[in-house]
């Protein structure tokens, strides 16, 4: 009698246990198997499904660092069936795996990045985001990773020879970049914001718009794999990608400022870069 009560309270015990575990995963349980209870609670893709909270929850775990990224553009970042990859996510693998840490990556769109680095819901944003003025009011940079230009992507058979060419022309861009701001400023330019880049240059084949302006090796991926554009040789600026984190953050800040002088030294970007480049 005696041993038949035990072996049913250890089993309700367990019950509990068991119940107390899938409805709290990050508080009970190691990340790795916190996050095999969401794939099996219906989640279909590590980049975009987690919530905040969840974010949230790991962090305060300890290992875990939240990358904001838009995984439209490659080759920093990009959908390769259902993994995000890219030159930024490597170069940002490397650095959590230096400081020791775990790297979670949020796909969102291009202006939601650094809303979501001030407001916490990630701990960095990567994104071949370029390091401008006004960006730096609302975060801090680490030290630059890459440089890149924009250009002008137009139909091969176009008469837009240079920039100069472009004003009073229809021009698309994606939502909230450099490119935008560019365009932006061109005399009488009708500037046509995409969420993706990849749909600006959907409406540049289709004659919607008369160029892209985009940055260079992104505009080389996308050429490469569209008939009948081309890229202006003229560079339309010079620009220098960072790492933005929240303003104050400062211990994050030096903490990736030395795994990212650590893997310049190491040759290890170069080598990153090298096999996206030679990918294309
Ligand atoms: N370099 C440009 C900027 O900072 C474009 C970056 C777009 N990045 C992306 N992941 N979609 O504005």
């Amino acid at each position: 009698m005696k041993k038949q009560f035990l072996a049913l309270a250890m089993a309700a015990m367990m019950a509990a246990s068991l119940a107390g575990c899938s409805s709290k995963p990050a508080e009970t349980k190691a990340p790795e198997t916190a996050a095999e209870t969401q794939e099996a609670a219906g989640e279909t893709t590590e980049a975009a499904d987690e919530s905040a909270e969840e974010t949230k929850e790991e962090a305060a775990a300890g290992g875990v660092l939240v990358m904001g990224t838009n995984a439209e553009f490659p080759p920093y970042e990009f959908y390769e069936d259902n993994d995000i990859v890219g030159i930024d996510v490597e170069i940002a693998k490397a650095i959590a795996e230096k400081m020791g840490m775990e790297l979670q990556i949020e796909d969102m769109a291009f202006d939601a990045i650094i809303p979501a680095v001030t407001s916490g819901k990630a701990d960095f944003g990567a994104a071949g985001m370029t390091v401008t003025e006004e960006r730096q009011r609302s975060v801090e940079f680490t030290d630059t990773y890459a440089n890149s230009n924009q250009v002008a992507i137009v139909k091969e058979d176009s008469d837009i020879a240079g920039s100069a060419d472009l004003e009073g022309k229809t021009i698309g861009v994606q939502l909230g970049t450099t490119g935008d701001a560019l365009a932006t400023e061109l005399k009488d330019a009708t500037v046509e914001r995409y969420n993706k880049g990849l749909e600006a240059v959907q409406s540049l084949t289709q004659g919607k718009i008369d160029a892209v302006v985009i940055d260079q090796a992104t505009a080389q991926a996308f050429v490469k794999k569209t008939e009948g554009i081309k890229i202006l040789e003229e560079k339309m600026s010079e620009e220098e990608y960072a790492i933005a984190i929240k303003k104050g953050n400062t211990d994050l800040v030096e903490k990736m400022n030395a795994a990212i002088a650590e893997l310049k030294s190491e040759g290890k970007i170069d080598e990153i870069v090298a096999k996206y480049m030679d990918a294309e």
